[in-house]
């Protein structure tokens, strides 16, 4: 927790309206919350929070295992899809709060697990959100998270789009650094004991290239923040489009989208 004025403030306002869109999207990660929860290993009467929630699918996957599960994230508008989505399971072991992984609102040792699905990554300093998620972890408590690694297709789109836009203020992270194993090694330091690493593939059906582009363009923060901006430049929109389909076209088989992750786990020092 940190009363001092936040250099990135600007950056956290437009990730919260960047996100609100995200709800129909989480179709797709609530299969990745189940790996994310099993490879945790959260077990039953644990305190679990789960940073940059969205719509809450793996604090929910996490409470349906007995956990006592608490749900942050920058986004209003997600939360309130989250705290619909643990009514319409009957959970009544869950909570939402408003938040920011730089700030976690939360006391020293408060809780057993702290997991992030494709959520801490977007806080602009990685060594403030490590300081803050190992601050609320009990004595030997664990962290685990999902990531995308930067030479696979989540993290090539987030250099395509990093690219085509405006730079980010000075100083903060791209988000795909976390899919590094040796960099999640490093910011994980001494606070940590080494961190196990597993991977997995988030599958994305589609029935075209253009239909999974057009549900990015309405649904991703990112990409629709990018189409928006060239929204009265045709030639500029069709050439990102065109590239947007030429990137994600390797990935794309089976009428699916493939989409690799990084799993790490690790214990508190
Ligand atoms: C790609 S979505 C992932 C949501 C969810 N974990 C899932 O897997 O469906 C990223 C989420 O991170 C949240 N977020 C971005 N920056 C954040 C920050 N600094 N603190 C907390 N949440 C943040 C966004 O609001 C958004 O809900």
């Amino acid at each position: 927790m940190s009363s001092t004025i936040d250099p990135f403030a600007d950056l956290k306002t437009r990730q919260r309206e960047m996100w609100a869109s995200f709800a129909p999207t989480a179709t797709f990660t609530t299969p990745v919350a189940a790996h994310l929860v099993e490879f945790a290993e959260i077990k039953h009467g644990e305190t679990v929070l789960d940073v940059g929630t969205g719509t809450g699918v793996v604090a929910i996957t996490a409470a349906r295992a007995g956990a006592l599960a608490t749900g942050l994230d920058l986004t209003p508008a997600l939360l309130d899809v989250a705290r619909e989505n643990a009514r319409i399971a009957k959970l009544a072991n869950t909570q939402w709060l408003e938040g920011d992984a730089e700030s976690l609102p939360f006391p020293d040792g408060h809780f057993d697990v702290v997991v992030s699905q494709f959520g801490h990554i977007f806080a602009p300093r990685p060594e403030v959100a490590v300081a803050e998620m190992r601050r609320v972890l009990k004595p030997g408590g664990r962290i685990a998270f999902a990531t995308w690694p930067p030479e696979h297709f989540v993290g090539r789109l987030f250099s395509f789009v990093a690219k085509n836009s405006p730079p980010p203020p000075p100083g903060a992270a791209p988000p795909p650094q976390w899919g590094s194993p040796d960099i999640v090694a490093e910011r994980l330091g001494d606070k940590f004991e080494a961190p196990f690493f597993s991977r997995g593939v988030m599958q994305f059906p589609a029935l075209s290239l253009s239909h999974y582009r057009e549900f990015m363009e309405r649904s991703v923060g990112p990409m629709q923040k990018l189409i928006e901006a060239s929204a009265n430049e045709p030639e500029r929109l069709a050439a990102l489009r065109a590239g947007f389909e030429t990137l994600a076209a390797p990935y794309y088989f089976g009428n699916m989208i493939r989409q690799e992750y990084l799993l790490t786990r690790a214990k508190a020092r």
